[in-house]
């Protein structure tokens, strides 16, 4: 089956609106960054669907997206990557704090006015025989109080078009940033101009990039410069670089909080109302939480985010939070109807794909999506591919782009400009061991040690012993824009602010395996049943068992009514071993000495604490 293109536009039909802005740093901006580039246009992206339709036909003209068959899935498209350009590359990723030790031991630091030189040496020409898109964007409902503004310059039409879903893209910004507002100045090239220095053109590839890749924060003037990569979080630059690792220093600076985590509304059959947030570390069920489906009656969750939370004490004292984004930039494989029906059916159409598999009938397929794959497909690099390939077809990091508003389940006021409040904060990570299925924290204090201990194995441990853990601490470890250290701090003080209105903290495992390597616990859906003890315990109507590590669900506590569950498998669940808690203990220490002397005091004794009642 062929599918006609319509006609190519050239840039110049796009955005006849402006030419410029009469703000006149923004403007200087755009000027300088184009002099450094030296790209063929300059366009000023108004967000409009015309915009979009006419970059998402010059694509597919280009041979640079295919256009999915609009029967099955209508104004979708399927993006492949240079296969060496699939992820977010942490060893190429830089926070440029004026002093390194802002950085703290896990980010990578280059002294600022070092990589400042390197990066105008690595920009320089770099949009040559190309257009640069100027695309203004907010981050959170426009002018809300939790809210902020950046621009994003590119030379990628593919990223505009992603940023016109993931955020609140436009016109409507740059007027807000000519009446006076700050924004965030954030600058990205795929690092493939098409004529060089001396002015040899070259041809254009499926997917421009360059072997060489930049991801630089400089936190103290709050920028962005992204080179080499066209890939999701390396080139959204609203998302992980501005959302994450800027926004966190500017919670630092101003005292709010901004978090890897997903936000949802929970109602009670009683039809009461409780919003949660949860950091899982990337690909621990961030997105699935944010949409599931009560297994148990009566309860109903609501998506408000699937991935970042802004969170800030509102005029009432409370904790309050906004998803800073107006998209879903999700993980392919492992979703589909049984995992995640949710996802699937926001996915219908107006998505981009990228590096999923392409059916023959011109709709996609990924590992997950149904239990048998389709007899024949082209793979995500353009192959032929059969089941007895012997290969994904879809690779793992593959991702859809979709807009949160297609989402069945979206909460009606998940654009609230002041966000909603926050009854509990939900950490968690992937263990096969020790962790128990859900545990309370005592108080704020405890909850920040949770935060700061959430970890995976490495490699999947034996039942009973502690391998080596791989730590990231709020699922914060690749987007923290400052010391970790300083960011347990900050966490501290936000709690105390917050005094006796802050959230309840709790800790969840879905992942603890049995002797045999299964998963115990049946998750998804049925992690309703955990949702609905949390809300009990906030209204007072659940008990708890004090533990060395937090409160436990009583023996009777978790409704597991109908699930497959034995005595023994309960009891693997909620098990703490103290031997392997206690060595657990000594790997904490060790880690938090990496940060000497910047780890605040309040860890350091809720992890004696910890130790001492294991001793007991
Ligand atoms: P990023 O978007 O990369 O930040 O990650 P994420 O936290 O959104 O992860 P995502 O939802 O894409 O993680 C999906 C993975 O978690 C898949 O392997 C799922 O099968 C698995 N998963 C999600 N929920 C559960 C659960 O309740 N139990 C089990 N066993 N696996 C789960
Ligand atoms: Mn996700
Ligand atoms: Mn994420």
């Amino acid at each position: 089956m062929t599918l006609t293109n319509p006609p190519v536009h050239t840039p110049e039909t796009l955005s006849p609106k402006r030419t410029g802005s009469t703000d006149p740093n923004l403007q200087a901006w755009v000027d300088e960054i184009a002099r450094l580039t030296q790209p063929d246009a300059v366009v000023w992206c108004d967000g409009s669907p015309r915009e979009a339709s006419i970059l998402s036909r010059q694509l597919v003209a280009e041979g640079k997206l295919i256009r999915l068959n609009p029967e099955w899935r209508p104004n979708s498209f399927l993006a492949r990557t240079n296969p060496k350009d699939v992820a977010r590359v942490e060893d190429r990723t830089f926070i440029c704090s004026n002093d390194e030790a802002d950085a703290g031991p896990t980010n990578n630091w280059a002294e600022p006015t070092a990589m400042r030189e390197e990066l105008q040496g690595v920009f320089a020409g770099s949009m040559r025989g190309r257009t640069l898109y100027v695309v203004p964007f907010s981050m959170g409902p426009l002018g809300g109080p939790i809210s902020q503004l950046g621009v994003e310059i590119t030379d990628s039409p593919y990223v505009v078009l992603n940023m016109g879903i993931m955020t609140r893209m436009g016109e409507q910004i740059l007027t807000m940033i000519e009446a006076g507002d700050p924004w965030v100045h954030t600058v990205h090239s795929i690092g493939y101009p098409l004529v060089d220095a001396n002015g040899v053109k070259r041809d254009d590839v499926e997917w421009p990039c360059n072997d060489t890749k930049y991801i630089v924060q400089f936190p103290d003037t709050r920028e962005v410069w992204s080179y080499g990569s066209g890939y999701g979080g390396n080139a959204l630059l609203s998302k992980k670089s501005f959302a994450l690792r800027i926004a966190s220093v500017m919670g630092r600076d101003e005292g709010w909080l901004a978090e890897h985590m997903l936000l949802i509304k929970l109602i009670s059959p009683e039809g009461k109302v409780f919003h949660v947030s949860a950091a899982f570390p990337s690909a621990c069920g961030k997105t699935n939480l944010s949409m599931l489906q009560p297994t148990i009656p009566g309860w109903k969750v609501e998506t408000i985010g699937d991935d970042i939370a802004w969170l800030r004490q509102g005029e009432d004292g409370r904790l309050w939070a906004i998803n800073p984004e107006a998209g879903f930039f999700g993980v392919a494989p492992g979703t589909g109807e049984t995992t995640n029906p949710t996802a699937v059916a926001t996915m219908w159409g107006n998505t981009i794909f990228t590096n999923v598999a392409l059916r023959d009938d011109g709709d996609v397929w990924w590992e997950g999506l149904t239990d048998t794959p389709p007899a024949h497909l082209i793979d995500w690099q353009g192959k032929d591919w059969t089941p007895a390939s012997g290969r994904p077809a879809a690779h793992p990091n593959s991702r859809f782009t979709v807009a949160a508003a297609q989402c069945p389940s979206i909460a009606d006021d998940w654009e609230a400009a002041g966000g909603v409040p926050i009854d509990a904060i939900i950490f968690g990570g992937r263990r096969a061991t020790n962790v128990p299925l859900v545990a309370q924290a005592r108080n704020w204090k405890h909850g920040v040690f949770m935060g700061a201990t959430i970890s995976s194995e490495k490699t999947a441990a034996a039942e009973g012993t502690v391998g080596e853990l791989r730590r990231d601490p709020f699922a914060m470890l690749p987007f923290c824009g400052y010391n970790m250290a300083d960011y347990w701090a900050h966490w501290l003080a936000v709690g105390k602010s917050l005094g006796t209105k802050a959230p309840a903290i709790f800790q969840v495992n879905w992942f603890r395996k049995d002797e045999d390597g299964s998963f115990i616990w049946p998750g998804f859906g049925e992690n309703s049943r955990v949702l609905e003890w949390m809300v009990r315990r906030l209204e007072g109507q659940a008990e708890a068992r004090d533990t060395p590590i937090g409160l436990l669900p009583t023996a009777d506590g978790l409704n597991v009514e109908g699930l497959d569950l034995s005595e023994k498998d309960l009891e693997q669940l909620f098990a703490i071993d103290p031997a392997s808690w206690l060595a657990e203990c000594d790997l904490t220490e060790e880690y938090f000495n990496k940060f000497g002397d910047r780890v605040p005091p309040a860890l350091l004794a809720e992890l004696a604490s910890v130790r001492y009642h294991l001793k007991d």
